[in-house]
């Protein structure tokens, strides 16, 4: 099977069995990361270049390592420490890179849309490491196999996602996600960080009460309050936002079952989530991560071959 896509520029252009089958071949690549040889042949005579125009630990490391599992040569960019800081275009710089023979591009970028720009200008495959508030695919695809992976399968299960849903890609990405497999989603917060429509516009439930909406959930995603995107005040302190809400071990003392809590990181502890709750044993937070390396060698393995195939 392949995908039906050249590029992963976002789970929006996705189909369900384009989903299903990263995330089944990302089960396959997760039986070979738990083997003494966790390496293998698979992209050994293709090149990459992470692009990454903003900060990061998890996607960047994450990605880095997937490429080494699948025996690819990697480069690794960064903006800061490039010649971005005397004038040079995005074009210019992958357009360079690109004359050397590199086959793939991760790329992270702070405006949203960079990478579908840069797909409609050059010939390689790229995967969208995330771009502004736009979206996150690989985010969303580790998100949904940690959920398959405790849970089953996705189909009617209830997923919250909680906080700055305005500012979030990792939201946006997941809603697009969720919906396509079958589940049910429902965004909560403050309603300074809701957008308004969105539950016509994307098919979610809004709930501006934390307490109701862990009620409602099998499984809560805790986003973080993006303060770096906010040019406004969306709320009065990060004190008062944790106490309305942050996820808090009183909260789920208080609900009548178990719910599975999630963030994509980096957490910022006491603000949407407490120590207590990220560190518990309902958090699967380092699994998600452990999770993104398997999924993000699939969507680079079935890239790679796509590109081969054409
Ligand atoms: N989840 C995530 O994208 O984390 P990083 O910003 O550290 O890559």
């Amino acid at each position: 099977m392949q995908l039906s896509t050249k590029h992963l520029l976002g789970i929006k252009h996705l189909s369900p069995q384009d989903i299903s089958l990263i995330l089944s071949t990302a089960g396959q690549f997760k039986e070979v990361l738990q083997r003494s040889v966790k390496k293998v042949p698979s992209l050994r005579d293709v090149t990459i270049v992470n692009l990454f125009y903003e900060n990061s630990t998890r996607t960047r490391i994450s990605f880095e390592l997937a490429e080494k599992r699948l025996s690819a040569d990697t480069i690794n960019f960064t903006a800061s420490a490039s010649s971005v800081s005397k004038g040079e275009t995005l074009l210019d710089t992958v357009n360079n890179i690109l004359s050397m023979k590199v086959d793939m591009v991760v790329m992270r970028h702070s405006a949203s849309g960079a990478p579908h720009f840069l797909a409609k200008h050059i010939p390689a495959a790229i995967i969208n490491a995330g771009d502004g508030i736009n979206e996150h695919p690989t985010q969303a695809l580790l998100d949904a196999f940690s959920i398959q992976e405790k849970l089953g399968s996705l189909e009617g299960k209830r997923i919250v996602l909680v906080g700055d849903i305005m500012h979030s890609r990792v939201a946006l990405s997941n809603i697009y996600l969720l919906n396509k497999m079958g589940a049910e989603v429902m965004v909560a917060g403050p309603p300074t960080l809701i957008p308004k429509y969105i539950s016509e516009a994307l098919n979610v439930k809004v709930e501006y009460n934390l307490e109701k909406a862990l009620q409602w959930c099998d499984v809560a995603n805790v986003l973080r309050i993006q303060l770096e995107r906010q040019n406004q005040v969306l709320f009065s302190s990060l004190r008062e936002y944790n106490l309305a809400y942050g996820v808090s071990r009183r909260l789920l003392d208080g609900l009548k079952k178990e719910i599975l809590i999630m963030h994509p990181g980096p957490i910022n502890r006491g603000v949407e989530i407490d120590s207590d709750v990220a560190d518990s044993n309902q958090s699967i937070i380092l699994q998600q991560v452990e999770n993104g390396v398997a999924v993000r060698m699939a969507a680079l393995y079935l890239l790679a071959g796509k590109k081969t195939d054409q």
